[in-house]
């Protein structure tokens, strides 16, 4: 008897989503689609306009890339079934949610721990002050960080097998609700350490909108997509 037939007689469900799998090449297409872009901003940014050394591709510049191509797939699974990819709640629209949610949580995993590599005054000179402790904007940087990173944890566990059956519907549905406090968190976590240099168009490299502005767009756009899918359903009531 295969895994599948026996926890069916069992009597346990699978979570929602898992019965369907993205096909190999749509799973890939989307990894690239995000990724490469993410990776090929970073180092026109970084290495061709603000003249980083290319030495620092590998690490410094592909954390970038890892970072907001992290936050934009945790967005696009809080969007997909409202703004696309077909009718909220149907298992195609779950099975979506969940590829880009892990694929999120993984990036950002990578993010966290290269972060922890490169984490030194030399990489990142505004986190440390002279005496070598954080400043305000480390402190902060990094608290909101911590605290996105902590409630990922939550959406990205209740995703290993029969989590739905074992918690019951409404507890996994709060705690797949977590990945909203991810994206506010994520939200502070890029405005603090980047919002000097938003506004002053002029220190743009290669007049390039800064990275910590575009994951806090992508980040804001999945929590207002949510704000307005609650308005039109309590309406509807
Ligand atoms: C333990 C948790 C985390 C740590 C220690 C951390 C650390 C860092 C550091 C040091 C940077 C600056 C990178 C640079 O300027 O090159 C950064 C940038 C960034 N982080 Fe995190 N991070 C954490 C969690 C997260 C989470 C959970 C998210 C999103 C869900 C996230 C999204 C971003 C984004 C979009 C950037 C901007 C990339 C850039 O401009 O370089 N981070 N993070």
């Amino acid at each position: 008897m295969n895994s599948i037939a026996r926890v069916r007689r069992q009597g346990l469900r699978p979570n929602p989503g898992s019965n369907l799998r993205l096909p190999s090449r749509e799973r890939f297409a989307w990894v690239l689609g995000v990724w490469v872009p993410c990776l090929i901003y970073a180092t026109v940014r970084y290495n061709v306009f603000k003249g980083v050394d290319w030495t620092h591709l590998p690490l410094y510049i592909v954390n970038k890339s890892a970072a907001l191509a992290g936050v934009m797939f945790i967005a696009l699974a809080y969007m997909v079934g409202k703004l696309f990819g077909g009718v909220p709640g149907s298992e195609p629209v779950r099975a979506k949610a969940k590829f880009f949610g892990l694929t999120g949580f993984a990036m950002i995993s990578m993010h966290v721990l290269m972060a922890m590599v490169l984490l030194s005054p030399a990489n990142f000179a505004n986190f440390f002050q002279d005496s070598g402790k954080l400043t305000l904007t480390g402190e902060l940087t990094f608290m909101f960080g911590v605290l996105a990173y902590g409630c990922l944890l939550f959406p990205a566990i209740t995703t290993l097998p029969y989590m739905y059956d074992a918690l019951g519907m409404q507890r996994w549905l709060n705690a797949q609700h977590m990945g909203y406090a991810t994206l506010a968190l994520a939200c502070g976590h890029t405005f603090a350490m980047g919002y000097k240099g938003w506004f002053d168009v002029s220190t743009w490299p290669g007049s390039m909108p800064p990275i910590t502005m575009i994951g806090f767009l992508a980040a804001l756009a999945a929590l207002c997509v949510k704000a307005v899918f609650l308005g039109k359903r309590r309406s509807h009531r």
